[in-house]
């Protein structure tokens, strides 16, 4: 039997701890529980909102259909030889946690995206990435279940349009599929990527002599906990903002003002800027208007410390991207969901 309960307040659902409600509320921890209640009239008739972590949404209002919360756990072998492992993992396993399966295991390839919030489930669908990995790099397979057949399907790596932040469950396949397993290869061998500046310091002031699995995500774990605020005591949904791609004139007249701002290089034409820093500097950074704000330590980062609506950090993301578009004429994308 399935347990729709009405009227559901979210509020201990989505890490900015907003309260919202939806009309029905509903989860599941298995693909056969799901397609039974994906036939119900009154789930087939009601909006659907599937609800991983929670980790990347912002509810503006009640949200007037059904949430189906996706619980789908394990995590299991598919196949494995001297180099390599594949492991299927279930939609509701919590990421963090699946990453420190791995590290105690010595799986190689997802130690640096240590500690990100939210669930296996949520993490193709924006590509999840830090410190120099995305986690495209190690996902072989995506299964899901079509919301309107009910059907499983699958879809290889280079079916899922993977890139910066986005993929077609984002994009073209928005809102058509459930995504229940996700198979991740992973190496038996070390094959670390410290490239990304911050890691190595932290590895140094930890004084890390041999470079090994367990220390590289204890120091991705200490960037993260010394810049961003944990969602269990400060309401957050990570980076509010894309980074913005933006063509050379544009990147060259700011690099003439500001030697200093942090840019990437991305093809000959473009380069990737820093978000957080092109809101810095338009005065935003630590910003607190009532009981909502900036981050004080990394300015791409909105804040909730209590009893903020969705639609005052939502009006307050509005006056950033306006700020931003008038001073280096670059409108940022918001990258966290908005209901
Ligand atoms: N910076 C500032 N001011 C700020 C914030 C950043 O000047 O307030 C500068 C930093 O000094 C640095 C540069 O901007 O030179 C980049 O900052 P950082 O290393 O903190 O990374 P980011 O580009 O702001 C991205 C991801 C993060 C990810 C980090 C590390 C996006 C939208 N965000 O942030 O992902 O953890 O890189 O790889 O790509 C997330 O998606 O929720 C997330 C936290």
């Amino acid at each position: 039997m399935h347990n729709i309960q009405a009227n559901y307040n979210l509020k201990e659902l989505n890490t900015f701890g907003i309260e919202a409600f939806s009309k029905y509320f509903c989860s599941f921890d298995n693909t056969d529980q799901l397609k039974e209640l994906l036939q119900l009239n009154n789930v087939r008739n009601e909006e659907k909102l599937i609800l991983g972590g929670g980790s990347n949404l912002l509810f503006t209002k009640n949200f007037e259909g059904i949430v189906l919360k996706n619980d789908i756990p394990n995590i299991d072998l598919v196949s494995e030889d001297a180099n390599e492992i594949t492991l299927k993992v279930g939609a509701g396993v919590n990421w963090h946690e699946f990453v420190m399966y791995c590290v105690n295991n010595k799986y190689y390839g997802i130690e640096n995206l240590s500690l990100i919030p939210g669930s296996v489930g949520a993490a193709p669908m924006q590509n999840i990435g830090a410190y120099g990995v995305e986690v495209k790099n190690v996902i072989t397979l995506v299964e899901a279940i079509e919301i309107t057949s009910g059907e499983t399907t699958s879809f290889k790596n280079n079916e899922c349009s993977f890139d910066y932040r986005s993929s077609i469950f984002k994009t073209t396949h928005k809102n058509q599929f459930v995504i229940s397993y996700v198979h991740f290869k992973l190496s038996k061998q070390p094959d670390f990527n410290i490239s990304y500046g911050a890691i190595a310091s932290e590895l140094e002031k930890m004084k890390v002599q041999e470079l090994n699995i367990k220390d590289i995500s204890q120091a991705v774990i200490n960037i993260r906990s010394n810049k961003l605020p944990n969602p269990k005591e400060i309401g957050n949904a990570g980076s509010f903002f894309k980074n913005p791609v933006v063509k050379n004139d544009i990147v060259e007249a700011i690099s003439k003002e500001f030697p200093e701002a942090p840019i990437y290089k991305v093809n000959d034409n473009e380069s990737k800027l820093a978000a957080g820093w092109l809101i810095e500097q338009c005065g935003w950074k630590g910003k607190q208007i009532k009981n909502y704000g900036v981050h004080a330590k990394q300015a791409l980062v909105l804040v909730n410390y209590g009893g903020a609506t969705g639609k005052e950090i939502y009006d307050l993301s509005e006056s950033i991207l306006q700020s931003v578009k008038e001073k280096f004429d670059i409108e940022l994308e918001r990258e966290v969901n908005i209901y």
